[in-house]
């Protein structure tokens, strides 16, 4: 496994391995990896001749309240991930690299950011969907994996891919969890232990909006789901903010309010709690 540092290096390279019809797998990532990760890798691997993982802790998605330098990082570890996990390349760029000085273009998606986390996070999904297009010019992959985890982002970045025509397919992976439901994420390292035994209620009352909705046809109000779910958080002491527990479309993230004459394909729950300082995201669909 190499690791490419340069833009030119890898655009040279990427070209070179798609003149002679190699298929390339690729899986942008901000590093501290977790078993979440190293399945999106293997999914890479198991259609690419050649797969591609970045690490890059990308500045333009975070707000100036998130606390950027504290993110997680540790890249002899990740390396050594990605190699155990079948990764070829890693593009491993500087922000001078990606954001020379005089940077001033963006991708911005409307519409499916101004909900969920757009709302709580208003620049992000421009930062995301910026890197990401950034990314895909220089590894030029023929497909990349996103997570199922991060669901708007997923929906979102789709949606970029479709509207400006970018030669990539998106494929999305299932979200990987501990044994106890909770969903693998890099900010789960600063849970305090207390916080780490409450977590898990989060995909506990996905699960009971799943068992109301798809074991009793529950067909009414979202908002008795909702503060039903909401109780069962609340429950647990260290879960200090629920964010927003949403119900929405899955393709189109449209918000729904009511079950009532609702003919779905899929159903997309998400929450987002605070356990103190740290802020967690999941998300669960329901499929008829
Ligand atoms: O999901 C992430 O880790 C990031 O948002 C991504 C897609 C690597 C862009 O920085």
């Amino acid at each position: 496994m190499k690791i490419l540092r340069t833009i030119s290096q890898t655009q040279n390279l990427t070209s070179k391995l798609r003149s002679k019809n190699k298929i390339i797998g690729f899986v942008p990532t901000m590093g501290f990896l977790h078993n979440g990760h190293l399945s999106l890798i293997k999914e890479a691997r198991k259609k690419a001749d050649i797969v591609f993982v970045s690490i890059y802790v990308n500045p333009l998605q975070f707000a100036p309240t998130e606390d950027l330098s504290r993110y997680p990082r540790d890249f002899k570890r990740d390396e050594k991930l990605c190699k155990d996990a079948g990764a070829d390349y890693i593009f491993y760029p500087s922000d001078e690299m990606m954001y020379p000085r005089g940077f001033s273009t963006y991708a911005v998606v409307e519409k499916l950011t101004s909900g969920l986390e757009g709302k709580i996070r208003p620049e992000h999904f421009k930062g995301v969907t910026t890197i990401v297009l950034k990314l895909f010019n220089i590894v030029q992959p023929h497909f990349s994996v996103f997570g199922q985890k991060d669901a708007q982002q997923a929906a979102v970045i789709k949606k970029m891919v479709k509207d400006l025509n970018v030669n990539n397919k998106i494929v999305i992976a299932p979200t990987i969890r501990e044994a106890d439901g909770l969903a693998m994420s890099s900010r789960n390292v600063y849970l305090t232990n207390e916080q780490r035994a409450d977590a898990p209620y989060l995909y506990k009352s996905l699960q009971y909006a799943k068992r109301k909705i798809m074991l009793e046809n529950y067909n009414r109000d979202i908002d008795f789901l909702r503060s039903q779910m909401s109780k069962l958080i609340k429950s647990r002491k260290t879960a200090t903010k629920i964010d927003y527990i949403s119900f929405n479309d899955y393709d189109t993230l449209e918000e729904i309010k009511s079950l009532k004459n609702f003919k779905f394909d899929k159903i997309l729950v998400s929450l987002a709690v605070r356990f103190g300082k740290v802020r967690l995201i999941d998300n669960i669909v329901i499929k008829r």
